[in-house]
């Protein structure tokens, strides 16, 4: 399928069509003698993330705003994910709810985008189940979420805008409204070719396709001189970049760490395959590159890798994480492991178990395998039975959860430069943060380093030292020592 470059006349439809937003919400505001406002929800990884600060800033620049309290908004969007059945049932479960709402208002609108809308039995779902959807688009036309958006108010009946083209967007071309004051989400690269066969994304994002590196570059260093700390490249395999004159991840890597201004500069997620010695050695020797490595390992049993088409074995993903833990040592190393794919016995689980000890993990995304209808995997003999997934998921957690308190523990008493990002959620006069090797942190101010009238939010983005008192399974307790 070829790639589509988003041309002049889409980005013209898409502005007469933001136009016409703007003019029907202020028509709306002013019969309903309210601010008209919106809400994206956000169910799957950081790319989708990413594609809801677009939507954000599209809504934004319709005059909606974002809104809050319990009550339903004007414009509620779903940005939904497939990759297991519990994140598609979260869906069906909150469109329920909103229910009533929808059929109380009639001005209400409420879309599904997202991964979920690329599999057709989820789209049938809503439009036999959920008719006051008003509007159903695809991941890969989120730029064009603006036309969709008039028409379906055009015509007032459930409107599905379904096609699998391999569009690729120049994220400049598109308003977005970030999230995070002091972070941004820059997605280098979407889709994925590597079919592994449990897994949707393929089918829900389409082929590999890169975005030039000048463009990329050039939205880097606006995102510098616009104040942003934190940077993070985003794509399903990051390090499978490739662009149009041959550039690879490491020229992005280079690239990105020679522009001044950025403290952090993060990756995910990283292909086992495409670790090349030459990430992990610039990763060594730039300051303001995380220490951080993500490394989805799937499974440790060779046969279960074969099985799920991972073009890696036991031995070579061990080499990769060698070389990391001898070049960074101070760094820290997460994953991605899936429990009971079809076939996993006994014996290829406790290869799990083991490389996960050799690893020492410092954390890790552990998963239940949830069989996606369409891949490969799903129609797998053997499919494992839930009493023994779960006994197994259970000894995974045990052995992790332990790995991460030490991990945790190894910090006590040193003393980092931790990235601020906000109140922590559990106590207001606790601040938390992260370390270069992404460790999440909670710490305390002491009076003397207070800056006078500045709540706990107002921290946020900032870079201190912080001394480290003590650890848990998923975070390290400190208390700041300077604020920079
Ligand atoms: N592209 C990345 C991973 C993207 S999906 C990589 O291959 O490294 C994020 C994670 O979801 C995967 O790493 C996998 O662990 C998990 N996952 C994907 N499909 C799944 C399924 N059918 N059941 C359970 N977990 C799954
Ligand atoms: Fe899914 Fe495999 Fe692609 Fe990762 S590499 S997104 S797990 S198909
Ligand atoms: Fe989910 Fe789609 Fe991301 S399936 S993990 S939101 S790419």
């Amino acid at each position: 399928m070829a790639i589509i470059k988003v041309g002049k006349d889409d980005l013209k439809t898409r502005d007469s069509a933001l136009l016409e937003l703007r003019e029907y919400f202020s028509g709306l505001e002013a019969a309903k003698g309210r601010q008209i406002t919106f809400s994206v929800r956000t169910y799957g990884c950081q790319l989708n993330e990413s594609d809801s600060e677009k939507l954000c800033g599209m809504l934004e620049s319709m005059g909606l705003k974002e809104h809050e309290g319990e009550s339903a908004a004007d414009v509620t969007i779903f940005n939904t994910c497939a990759v297991r059945e519990n994140a598609e049932d979260r869906l069906f479960g909150n469109l329920g709810i909103i229910k009533s709402d929808a059929k109380n208002d009639k001005d209400m609108i409420v879309a599904v985008c997202g991964c979920m809308t690329m599999v057709e039995k989820n789209v049938d779902k809503i439009r036999k189940s959920f008719p006051y959807v008003d509007l159903v688009f695809d991941p890969q036309h989120l730029h064009l979420f603006p036309v969709y958006l008039r028409d379906s108010i055009r015509r007032k009946k459930q409107l599905v805008n379904i096609s699998a083209d391999d569009y690729i967007v120049d994220d400049s071309l598109v308003p977005i409204s970030r999230k995070r004051k002091f972070r941004a989400l820059v997605p280098i690269m979407y889709g994925c070719n590597n079919f592994c066969t449990y897994c949707i994304v393929p089918y829900a994002r389409g082929r590999e396709r890169s975005r030039e590196l000048s463009e990329i570059i050039d939205e880097l260093q606006i995102l510098a001189d616009q104040g942003y700390k934190e940077v993070m490249l985003l794509g399903q395999n990051v390090n499978s970049y490739k662009g149009s004159n041959g550039e690879k991840f490491p020229d992005i890597l280079k690239a990105a760490s020679e522009i001044k201004g950025f403290s952090r500069i993060r990756f995910m997620s990283s292909h086992p395959k495409d670790v090349s010695d030459e990430i992990v050695e610039i990763m060594a020797s730039s300051p303001n590159i995380e220490k951080h490595l993500h490394l989805p390992l799937q499974s440790g049993s060779d046969r279960i890798l074969k099985l799920m088409n991972r073009p890696y074995d036991r031995s070579d993903y061990l080499k990769t994480v060698h070389y990391f833990r001898k070049l960074v040592p101070e760094g820290s190393l997460s994953t991605d492991i899936i429990v009971g794919f079809p076939g996993e016995t006994e014996e290829d689980f406790k290869e799990t178990l083991s490389i996960v000890k050799e690893c020492a993990f410092d954390s890790a995304f552990t998963f239940q395998y949830s069989p996606r209808p369409g891949t490969k995997a799903a129609s797998m003999e053997d499919q494992i039975p839930h009493d023994i997934v779960t006994e197994r998921f259970g000894r995974l957690l045990e052995l992790q959860n332990d790995l991460a308190h030490k991990s945790n523990l190894a910090k006590v008493g040193k003393t980092e430069e931790i990235l601020i990002e906000g109140q922590s959620s559990t106590a207001p006069d606790i601040l938390t943060g992260r370390t270069m090797s992404n460790h999440l942190v909670n710490f305390t101010i002491p009076d003397a380093l207070k800056i006078p009238g500045k709540t706990s939010d107002d921290y946020e983005g900032m870079l201190c030292d912080v001394k480290f008192t003590g650890a848990r399974p998923y975070s390290v307790d400190g208390e700041m020592v300077k604020l920079k």
